[in-house]
């Protein structure tokens, strides 16, 4: 009886210590590749109240969501889907607004649209956000010579009946729009193609692209759905990639399956780890779409644009099922984090990304109630990523302790780091676990700094929500948690929650 006693006991106080022991974690101070501002984008489709209701009221934009989304410097703003991008014909949305085509909008709800937002209001929406704007064109029911046309009427400085017809709708200069799509989604709602007809169409619509004077186009083909690898595989040996820019993929975690996704408040451990898990997947899926891209372009000339991304939930009770209006909890916020820490560390391959999507609909960075406002837990985490914006990205080595949950085990921790301009540090960790807090120990060779200072954003329970009534309730706060430790850094992270530390 003794002998397995003290040998439960002795494994007890082994695995107890292994518990505490601290997380070592390595910065070099060797540059990786810049973290293109881009990887901060965003994405508003015509779908549900995203621009009806939140970018858009009456006649005119929102200038409080505008004044938000400046905060978080958006470089990039994806538009008009989206699988609406495939349905949707310009030409129904310029001119005078009481003249513009009433159209359906059969790929979300059925639901009447007046055209009142088109071409003009989604460029002066991107003027006043000083973004970069990124127009999907229409495959799916479109036609080359619509496609041309667009980028005409958008980008010529010359005269031509379509350059006039712009000047006549208000605006004498040219957009100059760089980002353009081929199509969205052209494995399933843009057209339920295969990869070998895509491609083809690809190259056919991209003849028809043409770069005019001051605008050169940077076409992005429609890539996979989240681990569809055959059809990165296909489109790398058929598009012509001399005149491709970037590859879309749309990967978003699902909580559950397809039709039952979960709801975003009412989640207990077991949806909020099966959450982690599948935002997770991420790593695996933009490391092996890398590597086949690697393959045809080991110069990594071909960005791999994350275009679509984030939580998807069951739409809120009471909402219309079409139109993906979602909550937003401390956990978004944590698959944010550790989002953006996965791009940063595939900067090389990764130059574009954009959040689905910015207002009311899906993870939304800020939620709109008639004329109130208020920013969500995953708003916050671009606020404080922010300082990757173009910084390079620091070398990381990282070993994680796992978080388990009935037997199924991740990593608990994941990070990402890169050096600004101006020299300053930046390191973002995320802890997933939700009730242990892990400390940090990290070793900087050739890193020198005096300061240490930091945000979190964390709060009391993993489903916790801003609300209308409670619209602080997750919000960033100072962290002083990590010091100076001879040549370490050390760092306790508190459970369920994301740190950005500046050292300078
Ligand atoms: O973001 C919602 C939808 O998800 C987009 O319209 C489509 O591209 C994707 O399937």
């Amino acid at each position: 009886m003794k002998k397995p006693c003290l040998l439960f006991l002795l494994l007890a106080i082994a695995g107890g210590l292994a518990a505490q022991r601290p997380v070592s974690l390595t910065i070099r101070d060797t540059s990786g590749p810049v973290i293109s501002r881009n990887i901060y984008g965003h994405f508003s489709e015509d779908l549900g109240r995203c621009i009806y209701d939140g970018f858009w009221t009456g006649d005119h934009i929102r200038m409080d969501v505008v004044a938000a989304l400046k905060k978080i410097k958006v470089p990039v703003l994806r538009w008009p889907g989206g699988c609406y991008a495939d349905q949707y014909h310009w030409r129904d949305a310029i001119g005078p607004r009481k003249d513009r085509k009433r159209t359906v909008n059969t790929s979300w709800g059925m639901v009447s649209e007046d055209n009142s937002f088109g071409t003009h209001e989604f460029l002066e929406l991107c003027g006043l956000l000083g973004c970069q704007p990124y127009i999907a064109g229409n495959v799916g029911t479109g036609t080359p010579e619509e496609m041309e046309n667009w980028l005409e009427y958008l980008n010529f400085n010359g005269k031509s009946t379509l350059a006039d017809l712009r000047r006549q709708n208000g605006h004498e200069q040219p957009w100059n729009v760089s980002f353009w799509g081929v199509g969205n989604e052209s494995w399933g709602c843009g057209g339920s193609m295969t990869p070998e007809y895509y491609s083809n169409e690809y190259n056919r619509y991209s003849e028809f692209c043409k770069s005019y004077p001051g605008a050169p186009l940077k076409l992005i083909a429609s890539g996979p759905n989240s681990d569809d690898y055959n059809w990165t595989d296909v489109l790398m040996q058929h598009i012509d990639l001399g005149r491709t820019w970037g590859l879309s993929m749309h990967y978003y975690t699902i909580a559950g399956d397809w039709d039952h996704k979960g709801s975003a408040t009412q989640f207990d451990e077991d949806r909020y780890f099966k959450a982690m898990a599948a935002c997770l997947k991420m790593e695996e899926i933009v490391g092996k779409h890398s590597a086949i891209m690697d393959k045809y372009d080991p110069r990594k000339r071909i960005g791999l644009v994350v275009d679509e991304w984030g939580i998807w939930t069951d739409p809120e009770p009471g909402s219309h099922p079409g139109f993906l209006y979602q909550q937003n909890s401390l956990r978004d916020a944590l698959i944010a984090g550790t989002t953006l820490n996965i791009f940063n560390n595939h900067a090389d391959r990764v130059k574009m990304a954009a959040l689905a999507q910015t207002v009311n609909v899906l993870q939304a960075l800020v939620l709109t109630d008639k004329d109130k406002m208020l920013l969500t837990p995953t708003y916050y985490i671009f606020d404080m990523y922010k300082v990757h914006q173009d910084a390079k990205s620091l070398v990381i080595q990282l070993a994680s302790p796992d978080y388990e949950y009935a037997g199924r085990r991740i990593p608990a921790v994941n990070a990402s780091a890169s050096r600004d301009s101006s020299g300053v540090v930046h390191i973002s960790l995320v802890n997933l676990d939700p009730s242990k807090a892990i400390t940090i120990r990290a070793g900087l060779p050739g890193i020198t700094y005096t300061n240490v200072g930091g945000q979190i954003l964390t709060s009391g329970r993993f489903n916790d929500v801003n609300t209308f009534d409670q619209p602080d309730k997750v919000k960033p706060a100072v962290f002083s948690r990590a010091r100076k430790d001879g040549d370490e850094l050390v760092v306790e992270l508190p459970a369920e929650s994301v740190v950005v530390l500046e050292l300078k």
